[in-house]
């Protein structure tokens, strides 16, 4: 993950990027090296938190079948891998995860992060598997029932909440809806839905408040329908309002909603018309980094907008490359060339 920093008022110095890599493919990477993350991440929180930001470290339970030869919960069919199937955690496995993912949390908490948001019962990955029936044939504690398919995220929350306070500001990126007809088969309209109904993302928002969550950053989609997941300028701008609202009824914890938030009027109406709580912004910020400070400053028509072509950002993260932005500035910002703010 990359950051930039905006020290305009210091000559020399417009932009410094800090990086911080939040996982590996099997999950979090602060666990490898706990000391270099934490020299890291201090300095990257301290610095936020002087200009009034509060960072929360998002930490994985891992991808599981969303890419080969990973452990998922029940043998699945590897997505883009025709043939191949994912191995079984045994429960000793999952145990160790969940560990694995509390561990993290405190050394993230000792680095100055303000919350932990888990990644994710969302885009199919490793905990999302396991709140999925149609991914978790297992019959153990941890499949079955949405309760057992949830036991896995409610023992990360039990765990983070005993290691790091009550008090500590715990997330969940959560999928309301799958959008799937079936492995690799989307659902454009959302009929015939194979994986999880919006009825039951509602489900499971309210038991995630019921264990403890203190809020929700809901979207939607699988790798499956990644058209959900990381919507192209085909989807209509605040696509995901309307659902969001509908987790909002159900629960009394803040909803967050992102996913084409990248119209200021259309963001700032969800929160005004008391459909969300808060507005995250993906590529949105990518593209401008300066988009909150130009709504918080009124001057919303120098935003410099996403235009959801998936080039820059997610293509180059599929390649294996560091994810930028197509919009030219932001490309000069990342090469450490000239660059003139809007
Ligand atoms: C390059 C890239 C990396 C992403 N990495 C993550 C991630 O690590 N965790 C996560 O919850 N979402 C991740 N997302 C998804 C975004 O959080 C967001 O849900 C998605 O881009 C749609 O919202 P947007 O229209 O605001 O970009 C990523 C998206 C992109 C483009
Ligand atoms: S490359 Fe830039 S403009 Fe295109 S989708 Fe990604 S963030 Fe948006």
């Amino acid at each position: 993950m990359l950051y930039f920093f905006n020290f305009s008022n210091q000559p020399g110095n417009k932009f410094k990027e800090l990086r911080v890599y939040p996982y590996t493919d099997v999950g979090p990477f602060i666990l490898q090296n706990p000391d270099a993350f934490k020299f890291t991440s201090t300095e990257l929180n301290e610095r936020a938190n002087a200009y009034g930001t509060k960072i929360f470290a998002q930490i994985t339970m891992g991808l599981g079948r969303n890419y080969p030869n990973l452990p998922a919960p029940s043998l699945v069919h590897v997505y883009r891998h025709s043939g191949e199937v994912s191995p079984e955690l045994t429960r000793d496995q999952i145990k160790s995860k969940i560990e694995s993912v509390v561990k993290a949390s405190k050394i993230a908490k000792d680095s100055g992060f303000s919350g932990i948001e888990v990644h994710s019962i969302h885009w199919g990955y490793l905990l999302d598997q396991f709140a999925l029936s149609m991914m978790n044939h297992r019959t153990d504690e941890y499949g079955g029932s949405l309760e057992n398919r949830l036991r896995a995220a409610k023992e990360i929350l039990v765990g983070i909440k005993q290691e790091c306070g009550s008090d500590f500001p715990v997330s969940m990126r959560l999928g309301l809806k799958t959008f799937v007809k079936d492995f690799e088969k989307a659902s454009l309209t959302g009929e015939n839905e194979a994986g999880r109904t919006l009825e039951e993302g509602i489900a499971i928002a309210r038991l995630l408040e019921s264990y403890g969550y203190d809020c929700l950053n809901v979207d939607t989609g699988l790798y499956d329908s990644f058209y959900y997941a990381c919507p192209p300028m085909y989807m209509p701008k605040g696509y995901m309002v309307d659902l969001a609202e509908k987790a909002k009824a159900a629960v009394k914890i803040p909803i967050m909603a992102g996913g084409r938030m990248n119209d200021a009027d259309i963001a700032e109406a969800a929160i005004r018309d008391g459909k969300i709580d808060a507005v995250v912004l993906g590529r949105a910020a990518l593209a401008d980094p300066e988009y909150p400070n130009k709504v918080l400053t009124g001057h919303t028509e120098r935003i410099r907008p996403c235009i959801a072509c998936n080039q820059g950002c997610i293509t180059r993260l599929q390649q294996g490359k560091q994810p930028t932005c197509g919009s030219i500035q932001q490309r000069c910002v990342k090469f450490g060339m000239s660059c003139t703010p809007l």
